[in-house]
């Protein structure tokens, strides 16, 4: 059944219908796409980077010439529960025939109070209050116009090699790359400071004075990642969420944590910083909250969200389809899946077991992460390796500002022989 497929690739990619179609692309989309793309294939050596995708279930995506891949990007790490989980398809079909919209912050659905519900209690933060919202940034957005409600200072204080979005307000604390934020820097939040990000071994109290000394009377806000994402897979030393929570209140600031890719059993726990023993003043969540549909939301202390005042006059803080009844319904069935196959805690076995086989392959230097968001270091060209896996029915993505890193996120319920399976394939490919 599609879904549990190995890969099945026939043609050279793209194929010819696939062809068609990104000759198409190329006369209608902008060009912040297509140059991208050109960029990578010379690095790539390949004629064409994209496949076109037309359907998805489980770890398996089809292209426009029926090649089949299994996808170890969950589409950016949304596909958590697999593509297409039929319990979430199930939910979205049942709410499409009762409710498709309603009035938002004004009059709510049902399902938006159940999802509230649900996130407050979920969330590793005791008396919680949520906003939910569709993107990852809005969610960052939305903690950061909280943040400095609560403290009174604009600043922010992030790190470098974090991503966190790329609307006005993330983008100002996006350190991933300096190129991001160069074009609208006159735009920006000029408060945000950046500090380096620590690597998995450095000196904890070292990192954390790093940090310190750079806390200036402006940052209201500590904003982090507990695992460097899209930033290349980057684990900090232990202890470090715990004494930025310190840094950040000895400071009079609060410590916004950013587990939009990390969040629901991605890195084998529901919450690293509930792991951590960490709870954060604002927690920002989305990817594969929705299960495939755009939902985000911040959860914070509920003496924090007070800082928004009274729900008197007009919401100073909302968005048209924040709160959608499809996407609320998405994610209460995702959120079902993720607690009902326990996956958290299958992912922690399952990482481990991968990590393994990929750290004994020839060429490969270093596996980092936990659960399912690993991150390779290579011998090889990463860009050339992502085109060969490709080519051979796998779905990978570089992490990484310089595109040096492998990064692995597949469904968290994939089978275990469609991972052996890869491992194989990468040890063929670096040979
Ligand atoms: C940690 C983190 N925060 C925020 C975002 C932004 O999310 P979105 O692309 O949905 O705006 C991302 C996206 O990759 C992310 O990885």
């Amino acid at each position: 059944m599609l879904g549990d497929q190995p890969p099945l690739v026939r043609s050279p990619l793209p194929g010819p219908a696939g062809q068609v179609l990104l000759d198409q692309l190329a006369q209608v989309e902008s060009p912040a796409f297509t140059a991208r793309r050109a960029r990578r294939q010379e690095r790539s050596g390949a004629a064409q980077d994209p496949i076109v995708w037309t359907e998805a279930r489980g770890a398996n995506v089809i292209d426009a010439d029926g090649n089949r891949y299994v996808d170890l990007t969950s589409g950016f790490g949304v596909a958590s529960v697999g593509h297409a989980h039929p319990r979430v398809v199930g939910a979205i079909c049942a709410q499409a025939a009762r409710l498709l919209h309603a009035l938002g912050d004004l009059h709510p659905s049902t399902l938006k109070i159940e999802l509230l519900s649900r996130l407050c209690a979920l969330a590793p933060i005791a008396d919680a209050r949520a906003v939910l919202s569709l993107s990852g940034s809005d969610a960052v957005e939305t903690a950061l116009k909280t943040a400095t409600l609560a403290t009174g200072k604009p600043g922010v204080l992030a790190f470098e090699g974090a991503y966190h979005g790329l609307s006005h307000g993330p983008l100002a604390a996006c350190g991933y790359a300096e190129s991001f934020r160069a074009p609208f820097a006159a735009q920006l939040n000029p408060h945000v400071v950046f500090a380096p990000w620590p690597a998995h071994d450095a000196s904890l109290r070292a990192a954390l004075a790093d940090v310190a000394g750079r806390l200036d009377a402006d940052v209201g806000a500590i904003l982090v990642e507990p695992i460097q994402g899209r930033g290349g897979v980057r684990m900090p030393p232990a202890g470090f969420l715990a004494g930025l929570a310190d840094l950040a209140h000895e400071h009079g600031g609060l410590l916004i944590v950013d587990e939009i890719f990390t969040g629901f059993g991605r890195c084998g726990a529901m919450f690293l910083s509930a792991e951590a023993g960490v709870e954060p003043d604002l927690l920002c969540l989305g990817k594969s909250l929705g299960g495939g549909l755009p939902v985000s939301a911040c959860v914070g202390r509920a003496e924090v969200m007070a800082a928004w005042g009274d729900p008197v006059g007009e919401a100073i803080h909302t968005g048209t389809f924040f709160g959608h009844p499809l996407g609320c319904a998405a994610a209460l069935a995702t959120l079902d899946v993720i607690e009902d196959e326990a996956l958290a805690a299958r992912t922690l076995e399952l990482g481990e077991g991968w990590s393994r086989g990929l750290a004994a392959l020839d060429g490969v230097r270093v596996v980092r992460g936990r659960g399912l968001m690993l991150g390779l270091e290579l011998e090889a060209d990463v860009l050339v390796v992502v085109r060969k896996l490709l080519e051979r029915g796998y779905l990978t993505l570089p992490a990484g500002a310089g595109a040096d890193v492998l990064q692995l996120v597949p469904p968290l319920n994939i089978s275990r022989a469609l991972l052996d399976g890869f491992v194989e394939t990468l040890g063929e490919v670096l040979t």
